[in-house]
């Protein structure tokens, strides 16, 4: 029993609502058995008040702009850290030792190729299709190729489910590009890291070897890093949830792939550039921050703004900085950024976007440094799923091993029509 106690009166009657304690973070009144005690539901649509479930794994103070992985602050990690290291501390929850992160980068690099008949999967997709499309098609028919790790009651079958689904993302990722260009498929190469791999089975050509650029290697790994976990947003609620049930492993991936492709969520980075784009000069800028602040115009400022974050989104600050190391590693200068700067330099001076404490997010400059290094827009997203696979994983493998989970089902205000009695056809 929780110590500290909330009292609420409902119908003349007072219930005790236990208050549980984070080891930081706000206080949680728990309502488990509200309904039980009073007959009624909470009602709260976005979840803007409701905590979903217990997680050791990430945490962020959003007034603070605080984003910390099992205790380790995300700039930290993205300076110092790699990829495989922040994929083992999220997956395992401790830091790798040297022995422990060389077995687990081996491990994922044993992972990495696809059963070939997915290669025909591939062709079945139009030739213009989303890269994302593509990839919530392909990760969730891994469902029908790796039936020996989908026992999800199996811890070992949990962890090589998980080890499959992170190694191949890039793999996907990459074929997904390639079939959008018409390019070959190029097949995983393990003397590569993590990182370089995925850089040359995107960009590389059977005709002629790939030669990875240590520089974007690694704001490209960093990138990963700042995409890695983000605590109980919608892609990763929607994991969860779909594992609630017990579903397939990779099913439950390609739900959260699906949720990550919106607007609002992952597909914001595209959305970004394309409205960066749009503006294109900086003296354009006041009509979109007019449009933005318009109520009857439904334009946002896209990588503006965060559920959590009412501080500037400590993603972004890495983000911003690693533009500038990218442009100077490929000696290439788009003036999108400077665009990109002086909106966020204009904005952040709008009363508008003081008052409502919207500040840039993990997109706003993500786009930049993607398209620097080659990218298409619409592959920006699926760089997002690739590296928050892990997230992923770690947050299911986390409520599978929670005894105080059950299957997700939120309740409803239900505001249709009472009882009433069918009328045939003929007589309506
Ligand atoms: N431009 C203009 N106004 C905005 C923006 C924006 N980007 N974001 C929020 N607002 C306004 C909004 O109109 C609302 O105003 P009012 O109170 O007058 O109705 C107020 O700020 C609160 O917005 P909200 O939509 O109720 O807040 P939310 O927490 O539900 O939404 C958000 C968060 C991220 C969906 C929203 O800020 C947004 O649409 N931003 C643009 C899309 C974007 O960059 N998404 C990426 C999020 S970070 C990556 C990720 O985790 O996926």
């Amino acid at each position: 029993m929780a110590d500290k106690q909330a009292t609420l009166t409902y119908n003349d009657k007072t219930i005790d609502v236990p208050v549980l304690e984070g080891s930081v973070g706000p206080e949680v009144l728990d309502i488990r058995k509200l309904y039980g005690q009073t007959g009624a539901f909470t009602y709260d649509p976005g979840y803007k008040s409701t905590g979903s479930c217990e997680s050791a794994l990430t945490y962020i103070d959003g007034d603070e702009g605080v984003l910390l992985h099992r205790g380790y602050p995300i700039g930290q990690l993205a300076e110092q850290s790699s990829f495989m290291e922040v994929s083992y501390l999220l997956l395992n929850g401790e830091l790798p030792s040297k022995d422990e992160l060389d077995d687990f980068t081996y491990t994922i690099s044993r992972h990495t190729m696809l059963h070939e008949q997915l290669s025909t999967f591939y062709r079945g997709f139009r030739r213009d299709a989303h890269p994302m499309a593509i990839m919530c098609g392909v990760v969730g028919a891994l469902s029908a190729f790796y039936h020996d790790s989908t026992d999800i009651s199996d811890p070992e079958q949990r962890k090589i489910a998980s080890h499959r689904l992170v190694a191949k993302m890039p793999t996907i990722a990459a074929m997904a590009y390639k079939y959008s260009v018409g390019q070959p498929f190029l097949y995983p190469d393990n003397s590569l890291s993590y990182t370089g791999n995925f850089l040359r089975m995107t960009f590389g050509v059977p005709a002629e070897p790939y030669e990875v650029v240590p520089a974007v290697e690694k704001a490209m790994d960093r990138i990963f890093i700042l995409h890695a976990d983000h605590e109980q947003n919608a892609s990763t609620s929607t994991v969860r949830l779909a594992g609630s049930s017990g579903a397939n492993p990779f099913a439950c991936i390609a739900a959260g792939i699906a949720c990550l492709w919106g607007p609002a969520h992952g597909g914001a980075n595209e959305a970004a550039l394309n409205m960066l784009r749009e503006i294109g000069t900086p003296d354009k800028i006041p009509h979109y921050i007019e449009r933005a602040k318009d109520k009857n115009d439904p334009f946002r400022l896209m990588g503006f703004g965060h559920r959590v974050y009412k501080n500037y989104d400590p993603r972004a600050t890495v983000m911003q900085k690693t533009v500038r190391e990218v442009f100077d590693a490929l000696k290439v200068n788009d003036p999108l950024f400077e665009t990109a700067l002086r909106l966020e330099e204009l904005a952040l001076q709008d009363d508008y976007f003081i008052e409502k404490k919207l500040f840039p997010n993990v997109d706003f400059y993500s786009g930049v440094i993607l398209s620097a290094i080659g990218f298409p827009t619409t592959m920006f997203t699926a760089l997002f799923a690739l590296a928050r696979t892990v997230g992923w994983v770690a947050q299911w493998n986390e409520m599978i091993s929670d005894p105080a989970q059950v299957i997700g089902r939120p309740r409803q205000l239900y505001t249709g029509p009472t009882q009433r009695d069918y009328v045939p056809v003929g007589q309506r």
